[in-house]
């Protein structure tokens, strides 16, 4: 078996490694390690796209939701959650403040609620297009069938969140009550296929997740060359069966981000709110791990705690002004630069309709 540092410099170099290799790597990684390995994925990040650190603007527009994923705290079972839903001129009010400020990039998400129609759902991004035909818009409202996907894409919708959550089957079934792992999958290919730059993602200490989880993950991930790489930390949620869990580390959240932007060295790879709210420097740790996206939130201040995936989520009492500050200062804090161009990836160009 190769050193650790030769393991690291391999992946640095050919950007692969094998699943024994993955799994080697990652158990046998030290500080003086994941430092050496965090070096390597931010040359790697600067090669590509520089010092620019992308913003996206989040809006979170609803938290009804029908599913059940038992770590999620606005899961469908959860009587306590408190429910609110944006209509579409609030939704616009939120995109118009976040390109006053500069964003060219806004976030649609949302839990998966029906009271959306896929109807509703062209209208709101065909809307935000005709008012801002330069920003790009992301939609994050989970698993639909190909022609929903289809027909958002064609109201010019461009890019599509969907973390597939974790790739080892049997831990996402025990997750995910009523759905199915392959689903999950097919979705992500059918957004790729339909021309989306797509992200997937998965959550980092999940209660019984192991280190070849993680090397599932890393594998598909490898097979799937998404535009984005969504990943947090897991953080309990108190009206959730996982309330008593220990929430994922830091360490182990930043190592995975520099080991996926070294496999995928094109990925958009955001500094996750999870990841600043387990540690507040989380974010500044991410970025320094090969992260170049942020997504401060521009939803209205009144719904921001409702939205409450996890316990103790941050950013939920400032204004969108305060949030974009408070990111800029972090991202320059680490020698890097806020960036508020569109930020597509570079790989990336809209398919000809
Ligand atoms: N801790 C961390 N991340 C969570 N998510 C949902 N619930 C939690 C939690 N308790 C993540 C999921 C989802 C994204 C929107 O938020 O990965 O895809
Ligand atoms: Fe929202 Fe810091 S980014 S308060």
């Amino acid at each position: 078996m190769l050193e650790l540092r030769n393991l690291i410099d391999k992946l640095y170099e050919e950007n692969y490694l094998n699943k024994d290799e993955l799994l080697e790597l990652l158990s046998r990684i030290d500080d003086a390690g994941r430092d050496y390995l965090m070096e390597k994925a931010c040359m790697t990040r600067d090669r590509y796209y520089g010092k620019k650190v992308f913003m996206r603007g989040l809006v979170e527009f609803t938290s009804y939701c029908k599913r059940r994923c038992i770590y999620c705290g606005i899961n469908a079972c959860n009587r306590n959650a408190q429910r609110y839903r944006l209509s579409m001129e609030q939704i616009l009010a939120c995109c118009k403040k976040g390109h006053e400020l500069g964003y060219r990039t806004f976030v649609l998400q949302g839990g998966e609620d029906s009271f959306y129609t896929d109807e509703i759902i062209v209208k709101i991004v065909a809307a935000i297009k005709k008012e801002f035909p330069s920003c790009a818009v992301t939609l994050s409202i989970g698993e639909k069938d190909y022609g929903s996907y289809k027909r958002y894409y064609d109201a010019g919708a461009e890019r599509y969140l969907l973390r597939h959550e974790t790739a080892s089957k049997k831990l996402y079934d025990s997750l995910h009550p009523g759905m199915s792992f392959e689903n999950r999958i097919e979705c992500l290919w059918n957004l790729k296929e339909i021309g989306y730059q797509v992200g997937a993602g998965f959550m980092v200490g999940l209660p019984n997740q192991t280190l070849k989880d993680f090397v599932e993950d890393l594998c598909f991930l490898k097979k799937l060359k998404p535009h984005m790489v969504g990943i947090g930390p897991f953080i309990p949620h108190k009206d959730t069966v996982l309330a008593s869990k220990k929430a994922g580390t830091v360490k182990m959240t930043v190592t995975l981000l520099a080991i996926i932007r070294l496999l995928l060295p094109e990925v958009l790879l955001p500094a996750t709110t999870a990841l600043g709210t387990v540690d507040p420097m989380g974010r500044e740790k991410g970025l320094r791990a090969g992260a170049n996206v942020v997504m401060p939130n521009l939803s209205p201040v009144g719904v921001r705690k409702k939205y409450a995936l996890y316990d103790g989520k941050v950013c939920t009492g400032e204004e969108a002004a305060e949030c974009r500050s408070c990111i800029d200062r972090r991202i320059v804090s680490v020698g890097l630069i806020p960036d508020m161009s569109r930020g597509d990836n570079i790989l990336w160009e809209r398919k000809i309709q």
